[in-house]
């Protein structure tokens, strides 16, 4: 694989590509995302859960982040990483500067963080700083206790309204990408269609332009996983065949399927 740029992502967009991403934490597994050729990677804050035991993201702060990203950049020089800003870390457009400069001074390539049109400005003074921004709608984790639990989003019609609306805003602010997280699947098909920028599901159907999953839901370390991930590793024999078997599965469209999606 070459190295991985933004511009390299657009163009999987512009040329109809599906592209695999994966959120994951750690040295080891991103230097083998890099061998499996997984573009994109997240240093989610979705660690808090997967990593440090905690029951949602909320708890996950700037020190973790940073103590994360540095290890995955330390494995992996060629795919794209994106670095999750954690919960409060961008609650003004200041705070979002300051923290988002850390998070790319540890070496990320983007910073991601959730929300709809109240980030706007921040999105705009990151974007126009020279911080590109990878924006999160839908199923926003850090948002759990607002919505009284893990639930799927843009279900009536007047969420889903908002979700569209809030997406064109991120992308006409300067968001380079976006992630759209457990909506269902003719909401994330109609703002993949409506927006110019690469949108990434998870929990959103296969008409996203590409896809990610959590690396501990792909190798069987969840134990009670989501209905949209897969465990690709009981499919195969070691982590890299589960990895290349992701990345697959996504670029032929066979991945996610009915089983995995929302209605
Ligand atoms: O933190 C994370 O890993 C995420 C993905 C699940 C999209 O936000």
């Amino acid at each position: 694989m070459k190295k991985i740029s933004l511009r390299t992502i657009q163009s999987y967009k512009d040329k109809q590509e599906k592209f695999s991403c994966l959120a994951l934490y750690d040295a080891p597994m991103a230097r083998m995302a890099e061998r499996c050729e997984i573009p994109l990677i997240l240093v989610g804050d979705s660690l808090g859960m997967t990593v440090l035991g905690f029951d949602s993201t909320v708890p996950v702060t700037m020190d973790h982040m940073l103590y994360h990203i540095e290890a995955v950049r330390r494995g992996n020089d060629l795919s794209l990483i994106v670095g999750d800003l954690p919960f409060m870390s961008y609650a003004t457009t200041d705070l979002a500067v300051k923290n988002a400069t850390a998070v790319m001074q540890a070496g990320a390539h983007l910073v991601k963080l959730e929300g709809g049109s109240w980030l706007c400005d921040s999105v705009r003074r990151l974007t126009d700083s020279g911080i590109p921004v990878c924006a999160h709608l839908g199923l926003t984790p850090q948002s759990v206790n607002k919505f009284g639990g893990f639930r799927v989003q843009g279900r009536d019609e007047q969420d889903a309204k908002k979700i569209l609306e809030d997406a064109v805003a991120l992308e006409e602010h300067g968001a380079a990408l976006l992630v759209i997280e457990c909506v269902p699947a003719a909401l994330a098909k109609q703002i993949s269609e409506r927006l110019s920028i690469p949108v990434i599901g998870i929990g959103a159907g296969g008409d996203c332009d590409g896809q990610i999953l959590v690396i501990n839901d792909i190798i069987g370390l969840t134990e009670s996983p989501p209905k949209f991930a897969k465990n690709f590793l009981a499919e195969v024999k070691d982590i890299p065949a589960a990895l290349t078997l992701y990345a697959s599965q996504v670029r032929e469209g066979n991945f996610p399927t009915i089983e995995h999606t929302f209605s």
